[in-house]
């Protein structure tokens, strides 16, 4: 088996490297990477001088770059998970989000199957997408496989994109393909534009954590290496053509979410109970914000028999051990870039 992952210097992707490298010796992993600000090689430096491990520099933007690679290496598979990921860089710069989110997908759709053209049904394209395509629920109800498309972000409208083009490229030209659809990741190595190590970074530092609105927004979390689970057992077990929902079974309001994070941190860090909270601060809402997602992923439990394997309160102990303990990926991620980056998104909130 000789696999493409693309993106896999990301949070998601770094996680799902590991995982198939550590646990398939038989295959021949390639790591597809742009190495935006989101991809990070320090994320594997544990695997990288594996055998079975190639780290290939490029940009599924580039058409000739991929037929190139396809030729040389001769993949079977793909798993899908590059992508520009952040709500809030979608608002600010849309294209962005078309060029990697939706051309990129699309030429590598293309070139997975001008390459496999000889012997289609024998490979396999794994496309991983996510909640937000579903849009925002009110105070009851799941998504399912069936909900209705109803994207509202830039972001959340790219990634819907894709998935019609992956479905269409099944339907049209017969590449087999697989999809799933999971809710909020968060663990290690997760960049810190996101809430939850955002929030870790700031506590640490003893800086204002930025809440959007009134913080009453829904989100049912995961911790990443159940999605890198589910994302091994839906490429090995799933049905070609078929699309899992993946979740956490796990609804937070952002509020809560982020004063149970403030208590567990002012424990480890020793300081006094409610220290951390006062640190809160309601800031302007993100525009266009989705007031809940929730899954519900009976289909990937019945079926394929997977489950989420930790708690909240362990898998949220877990993330914030692991930021307190690598200092230094910290650092090197929040100096540079960006400082310019909060400046932009936080100062004129
Ligand atoms: P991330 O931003 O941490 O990582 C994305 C990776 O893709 C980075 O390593 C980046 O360098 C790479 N990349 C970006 N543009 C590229 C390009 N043009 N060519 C090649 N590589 C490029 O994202 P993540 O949070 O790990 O998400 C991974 C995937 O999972 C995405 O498709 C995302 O939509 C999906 N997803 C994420 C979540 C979540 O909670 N983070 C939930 C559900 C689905
Ligand atoms: O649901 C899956 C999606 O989850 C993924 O597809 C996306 O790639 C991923 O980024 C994530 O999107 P969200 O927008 O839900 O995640 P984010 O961490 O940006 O925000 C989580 C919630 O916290 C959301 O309601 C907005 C709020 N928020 C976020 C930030 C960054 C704040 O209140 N303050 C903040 O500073």
């Amino acid at each position: 088996m000789k696999l493409l992952i693309t993106g896999g210097a990301g949070f998601i992707g770094s996680h799902v490297v590991r995982l198939f490298v550590n646990k398939y010796p038989n295959y021949q992993i390639f790591n597809l990477d742009k190495l935006t600000y989101a991809g990070n090689l320090a994320n594997l430096s544990d695997i990288e001088d594996r055998e079975n491990y190639t780290f290939l520099k490029g940009d599924i933007v580039d058409a000739a770059y991929l037929k190139e690679i396809f030729s040389q290496y001769n993949f079977d598979a793909v798993i899908h998970l590059a992508a520009e990921s952040h709500v809030d860089r979608s608002i600010t710069d849309p294209l962005a989000f078309v060029q990697t989110n939706v051309i990129g997908t699309v030429n590598l759709l293309n070139t997975a199957r001008q390459h496999w053209a000889a012997n289609l049904p024998g490979h396999l394209f794994y496309h991983i997408s996510t909640d937000e395509v579903y849009g925002s629920l009110g105070e009851d109800g799941l998504f399912t496989e069936e909900t209705a498309y109803d994207p509202r972000s830039p972001y959340s409208a790219s990634k819907a994109s894709s998935d019609h083009f992956v479905r269409a490229w099944y339907h049209t030209y017969g590449l087999p393909v697989k999809l799933s659809n999971c809710s909020n990741n968060y663990g290690p190595n997760h960049f810190p534009e996101k809430l939850i190590p955002l929030a870790i970074h700031n506590i640490k530092n003893n800086k204002p954590v930025p809440v959007y609105g009134k913080g009453e927004n829904v989100r049912d979390w995961l911790y990443v290496l159940d999605h890198a689970r589910a994302i091994d057992v839906i490429f090995h077990e799933g049905q070609l053509g078929e699309t899992y929902n993946i979740g956490g079974v796990n609804e937070w309001k952002n509020l809560d979410l982020i004063e149970l994070l403030c208590d567990q941190m002012d424990q480890k860090l020793g300081r006094e109970q409610g220290t951390s909270r006062k640190l809160i601060t309601f800031v302007k809402d993100r525009a266009g914000h989705d007031l809940r997602y929730a899954i519900d992923s009976s289909k990937l439990m019945n079926e394929l028999g997977w489950k989420p394997s930790v708690t909240f309160e362990e898998g949220l102990s877990k993330t914030i051990d692991w930021y307190l303990q690598n200092s230094e990926w910290l650092e090197n991620v929040t100096s540079g870039n960006y400082q310019a980056y909060y400046q932009q998104q936080y100062a004129a909130r």
